[in-house]
């Protein structure tokens, strides 16, 4: 292969637990653009299809390679086991995974109910158990695939109101490095990318406050918001054979905000 097919994914199937809305669906989108066959699982089907259509649209640039690969659409609760199993047989051999699925509560401790906590913990860490022992198996019995886990930059900072999420968060990272330890001698490999601040429907309670929205944007080196599909490349990068010497680690794509501090600029 050639430097300049490093992020090809022709030939490729993936999966994309999420992929009907956010970061999921600019994965998709890229993914597909790179020429993977791109399977979509999400509750939210009309959201599935719409983002299904987005990816056959993509179209190259003249000259620049063949139309995206063939995507299709599943729907699935992530927190179905049985239902999770099933779809991995039904899928058969994937070689990359890519989950997006998650929520967050933004509560005070003392606020939090264990409902809450269930809910956050089920969705953005429980959901990986199912997911992971129902698809590296088979990647493992081929000697190659990718998981990419959708961490956050909650896994290292936090504020008041992120305890469970970041508690999440920070789990899904060592969930995702012990796999790659225990699968690594197969040849699967097992990441997480870490977000900042994006534009998404998760973000939404905090886009509907301005003083909160502008906060953020200020928070990081950029000063401002991600796009989601500013994390669509990190995802590519992950699944893809550009890829192939990381495992067990965390790709931040947060502007900046894990770097700086902020508290204050002095004028040098
Ligand atoms: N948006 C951000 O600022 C940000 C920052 C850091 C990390 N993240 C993480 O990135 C991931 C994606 O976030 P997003 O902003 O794109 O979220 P989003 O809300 O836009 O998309 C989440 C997707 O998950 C699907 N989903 C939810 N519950 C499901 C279930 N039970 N079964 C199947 N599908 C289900 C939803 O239908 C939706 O399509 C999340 O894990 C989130 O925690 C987001």
């Amino acid at each position: 292969m050639g430097y300049a097919d490093l992020f090809r994914l022709d030939g490729r199937r993936v999966a994309v637990v999420g992929g009907a809305s956010g970061i999921g669906r600019e994965s998709v989108r890229a993914l597909a653009a790179h020429g993977a066959e791109v399977l979509i699982a999400d509750k939210d089907v009309p959201g599935a299809e719409e983002t299904a259509r987005l990816a056959a649209a993509e179209r190259p640039a003249p000259g620049a390679g063949p139309g995206p690969g063939p995507v299709s659409v599943h729907r699935l609760d992530v927190l179905d086991d049985v239902a999770v199993r099933e779809a991995a047989a039904q899928w058969g051999a994937v070689d990359g995974l890519v989950v997006t699925v998650g929520a967050n509560v933004r509560k005070r401790i003392a606020d939090y109910t264990p409902h809450d906590f269930e809910r956050v913990m089920a969705l953005n860490l429980r959901a990986y158990l199912t997911l992971v022992q129902s698809m590296a198996p088979g990647m493992a019995a081929r000697g190659r695939g990718s998981v990419v886990g959708l961490a956050s930059m909650r896994a290292f900072q936090v504020e008041a109101g992120q305890s469970v999420y970041a508690a999440s968060k920070a789990g899904l990272v060592q969930f995702l490095r012990t796999a790659a330890e225990e699968w690594g001698p197969s040849g699967v490999r097992f990441n997480a990318v870490a977000p900042g601040v994006v534009r998404t429907p998760l973000t939404d309670q905090i886009a509907a406050d301005p003083q909160w929205y502008e906060a953020y944007a200020q928070a990081s080196a950029l000063r401002r918001w991600a796009g989601a599909e500013e994390i669509a490349g990190a995802v590519t990068y992950l699944v893809s054979d550009a890829s192939t010497y990381v495992t067990g680690s965390v790709l931040t794509v947060d502007g900046g905000w894990t770097a700086v501090d902020g508290r204050y600029e002095p004028s040098l």
